[in-house]
Formats: structure tokens, sequence, C-alpha cells
């Protein structure tokens, strides 16, 4: 059910909904191998996936990298969602609900630390540098995460209706090295954004397209609808982009 007392937004439809939507990012599993690739995850890597959603990308990593991987997440639903797909999947992963901005991990746990289409949602410098603290010398940081490709003055908007706060592709690199990272690669993948929503919709089909439009109206009225579709706008134009960030703790 979409709560009535949170704000009209695509992020609280996603988080409110059981739409059966599994994987919450654009590229689907293949940007989540390219980013473990990047970020030197295989066998026995102890990972951290901040903002884990429904676990999908967890488990594809341990089927297919052989890692140890622990989720987080803010959200009771979401980690309710993985937990229940790890024993459905008899597979051993360890779900926990936490706050990315205060990890409950000591320094230098993790070799690798990704996190898939959340950081943007995040207080950025407090998050990454969070990332940094559990990450061992010589090990990875990895995002994928929304970037903007003109000024970002479209996306003071998205920042107000969807508590997201993207960076260009450059800003990104900057947040990175605010949180003295080294060798930190950046990789354009905007081309993912027109095909994710062809994908989002067809999913979904008609009928629950329908009955969601119902709902914002009936919980959040004419003001949410339009709130929601200005948000939905700002991530279909051409100034939304997508890519990749890895860095290295020194
Ligand atoms: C767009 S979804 C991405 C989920 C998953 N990474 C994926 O790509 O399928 C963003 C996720 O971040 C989580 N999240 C938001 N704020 C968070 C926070 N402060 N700490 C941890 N997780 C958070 C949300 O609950 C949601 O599951």
């Amino acid at each position: 059910m979409i709560k009535k007392n949170k704000r009209p937004s695509l992020e609280n439809i996603i988080d409110s909904e059981d739409l059966c939507l599994e994987i919450l990012h654009p590229g689907g599993l293949e940007i989540t191998r390219e980013l473990a690739q990047l970020c030197h995850i295989g066998k026995v890597i102890k990972v951290l996936d901040i903002g884990s959603g429904t676990g999908e990308s967890a488990f594809y990593l341990v089927r297919n990298f052989n890692c140890h991987i622990i989720g987080i997440d803010i959200s009771d639903r979401m980690i309710k969602r993985a937990k229940r797909k790890a024993i459905d999947h008899g597979v051993i992963i360890q779900f926990k609900k936490a706050d990315a901005h205060d990890l409950p991990f000591k320094d230098n746990t993790f070799d690798a630390v990704i996190s898939e289409c959340t950081t943007s949602i995040l207080d950025k410098e407090r998050a990454i540098a969070e990332m940094a603290r559990v990450t061992i010398s010589g090990g990875y940081i990895g995002i994928h995460d929304i970037c903007y490709n003109n000024d970002g003055s479209e996306h003071q908007r998205l920042a107000e209706i969807e508590f997201r706060r993207p960076e260009s592709l450059g800003g990104w690199k900057t947040q990175f090295e605010k949180a003295g990272l080294i060798d930190i690669m950046i990789k354009d993948r905007s081309n993912l954004i027109p095909e994710w929503e062809k994908e989002i919709l067809e999913k979904l089909g008609r009928i629950t397209r329908f009955k969601i439009f119902l709902k914002i109206i009936k919980n959040w009225g004419i003001g949410g609808l339009r709130k929601v579709m200005e948000s939905r706008r700002i991530f279909q134009s051409q100034h939304t982009g997508y890519g990749i960030i890895v860095g290295k703790k020194p």
C-alpha cells in the first residue's frame, strides 16, 4: 500500500508497492557483473552491498563470483523480501537492516563495497566516507548511479520530489576523490536509461500501471500525480544519464 504520510515520489511507489520488480536499477544484472569485475570481486572476497533492495544482485554475485556478501538496506520491506528469497533459493546471505550513513561494521572489514542506484538518494559525502571506512586498504568501492549531462538545474527538482541528488560523472569522481579514493574510473552508461524505462513498463503491464495510477490519485491527489509525472519526465529527459564509478582505497 502507498502510505498517505509519505510524500509523492517514484521512489516511494517502488518502496511501498509490491511491484514484482526484483532489480531496481538500469542495466539489470549485466551492469552488476561489470561492476563486480571492475571491483575485482571473486572467490572468497568479502563484499558489502549497500541498499541491497530485494537481494537480486547479491544472489547473482554469490552464484557467479563465489564471493561472501552481506546486504544492508534501510527498508524493512526490502530486507523481508531479500530474506524470504534467501530461504526460497536455499542460499546463505545475510541481509541486515542498516543505514548507509552509519554502517554497523568495523573499519577495514570488506574487500569490496558496492552500491547500485542508491548513493544519489543518500548524503553522498557521508555515505561514500562510510563505504571507504569499512573497506580494507587496497579494496575497491564501486557504484552505479544516476548522473546528469547538463548543468544539473533540472535535477534540483529531482532533489525536491525524490530526494535524489545525482552528480555529473565528473562530480561523482570528485566525490570519490574527496573520500580519499585513488585510481578512480568512470564509465558512461547513459544508454541504459531508456531501455530500463521500456523494460519496467513492459514488466508491470497495463493493469498494474492503471492500479498504480488510481492509488496515486487516491492517496496524493492530482498534485501528487503531477509530481510523480514531473520526476518521471526528468528521469526520461536527455539530461539524465547513468554511470559506473569505481575507486580504490589506498
Ligand atoms: C533504487 S533502490 C536500489 C536497490 C538495489 N540496489 C537494486 O539495484 O536493485 C534503492 C535502495 O536503497 C535503499 N535505501 C535508501 N536509503 C537508504 C539508507 N539510508 N541506507 C540503506 N539503504 C537505503 C532503499 O530502501 C532501496 O532498497
